[in-house]
């Protein structure tokens, strides 16, 4: 068994909820209670670092329940009314056509921002709230679930220790039958995700995107996507995503130049570590000879912790109450939706290669937010951590 140190993974684990008693209490208002809301509220409910006092959906009827659960929390229709409230966090859990004017008007009205992803859904939507959050001095975080999942943040720790060698390929699929959404394609719904671990894991942004697809239920909706992303370095990566698919799989395996590692989120041991590979050497004939290296699996050790949104929530009111940025911030959200738009550029122009390369946005405000890079501040962040030492194996 790979033993991975707890205090080595990620700026998220420095967010276990288990705070000094009587430590400030954040207000927190959460806006959609739909399907994914209902998580984001039993959460935020749960921590004692948050004080839930508000929650609104268009729909009464979604209130009822939240009423009946949680009867000290005021549940209301009117988002202005939320806003105008002592709310100081809103948790925003609505479809993504949403998030870009709830995200700007709560960041105008003083309020500190969790979206959930996507961030927004053009470039020059989460161009502009990235830059109204840093200007207006507010939190703004997107809720890259993933990020705060324990074997995610173990595979990252071991790439970025360089256990696996140098990184060549990542391959992943996330699979199942539905929810199919209509506002959204499997792309925009289901490859955040990915792409979102594969920049954490690899600390650096895709050089070029291809995406090929089709839409079988709804149409111009993509239903099954292949995606294909360019990392500097020749290092290439797939996803394969899709909502019309009889097994659910969520996997994805990473491929070095020493060792291979697989996570699988639906596995007994998500993340298992393959000392594997394949040597070409030269013989004395002058003919070449595969060497094969086949070392048993060995699953890592991942530390106990809570559920990853739990543990997103706390980072979030963690990063409000110290007034830090977080690690999965804007710009990583940002980041996120300009590799999902040119993703989807090149699905509905027959899957060509998008370039992702500096200087290929033309928009300004774009470019101005792009001129930072949320990964130059996590490598520094994770760099610190990284260096206390790891646990015997
Ligand atoms: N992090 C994850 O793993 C994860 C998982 C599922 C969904 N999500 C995200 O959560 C978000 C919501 O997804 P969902 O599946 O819950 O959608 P949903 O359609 O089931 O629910 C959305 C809710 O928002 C409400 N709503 C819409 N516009 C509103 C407005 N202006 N003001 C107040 N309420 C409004 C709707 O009435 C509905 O109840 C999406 O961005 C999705 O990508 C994230």
């Amino acid at each position: 068994m790979v033993m991975i140190s707890e205090s080595g993974l990620s700026p998220a684990m420095l967010a276990e909820p288990d705070r000094p008693a009587g430590h400030r209490r954040t207000r927190v208002g959460v806006v959609g209670a739909g399907y994914w809301g209902p998580k984001v509220i039993r959460n935020f409910a749960a921590l004692p670092q948050a004080e839930l006092t508000m929650v609104c959906d268009l729909v009464a009827a979604r209130l009822d329940p939240v009423a009946a659960q949680y009867p000290g929390v005021r549940v209301t229709t009117s988002f202005a009314e939320l806003l105008a409230s002592e709310v100081e966090a809103v948790a925003i859990a609505t479809p993504l056509t949403t998030h870009y004017a709830l995200v700007k008007q709560a960041l105008q009205a003083g309020k500190h921002v969790l979206v959930e992803k996507p961030l927004a859904a053009t470039t020059r939507q989460g161009a502009e709230i990235v830059a109204l959050a840093e200007e207006s001095d507010r939190v703004l975080m997107v809720g890259h679930t993933f990020l705060f999942e324990p074997a995610v943040e173990a595979l990252g720790a071991l790439v970025r220790r360089g256990e696996l060698g140098e990184i060549r390929h990542i391959t992943a699929q996330r699979l199942n039958l539905g929810p199919v959404r209509h506002d959204a394609s499997a792309l925009w719904d289901l490859a955040p995700h990915d792409i979102a671990i594969r920049l954490d894991v690899l600390g650096c942004a895709p050089e070029a995107v291809r995406a090929q697809g089709a839409a079988y239920l709804q149409s111009g909706v993509h239903d099954v996507v292949q995606m294909e992303l360019w990392f500097p370095g020749n290092r290439l990566a797939h996803v394969h995503l899709s909502w019309l698919d009889p097994v659910k799989v969520r996997r994805m395996t990473v491929v070095g130049s020493q060792k291979m590692a697989v996570y699988d989120d639906l596995a007994a041991d998500k993340l298992v570590l393959y000392d594997r590979g394949v040597v070409l050497s030269a013989t004395r004939d002058g003919h070449p000879e595969l060497l094969y290296r086949l070392g048993e699996p060995q699953p890592v050790a991942l530390p106990r912790a809570d559920e990853p949104l739990r543990r997103q929530c706390a980072y979030f009111l963690d990063c409000v109450q110290r007034h830090i940025r977080p690690a999965p911030d804007g710009r990583l959200g940002l980041q996120v939706v300009r590799i999902l738009e040119r993703a989807d550029h090149s699905l509905h122009k027959g899957g060509r290669y998008e370039s992702l390369g500096w200087g290929t946005d033309t928009d300004p405000a774009v470019r101005e937010v792009m001129a930072t890079t949320w990964w130059h501040w996590r490598s520094a962040a994770s760099a610190q951590l990284e260096t206390v030492p790891e646990a015997a194996s």
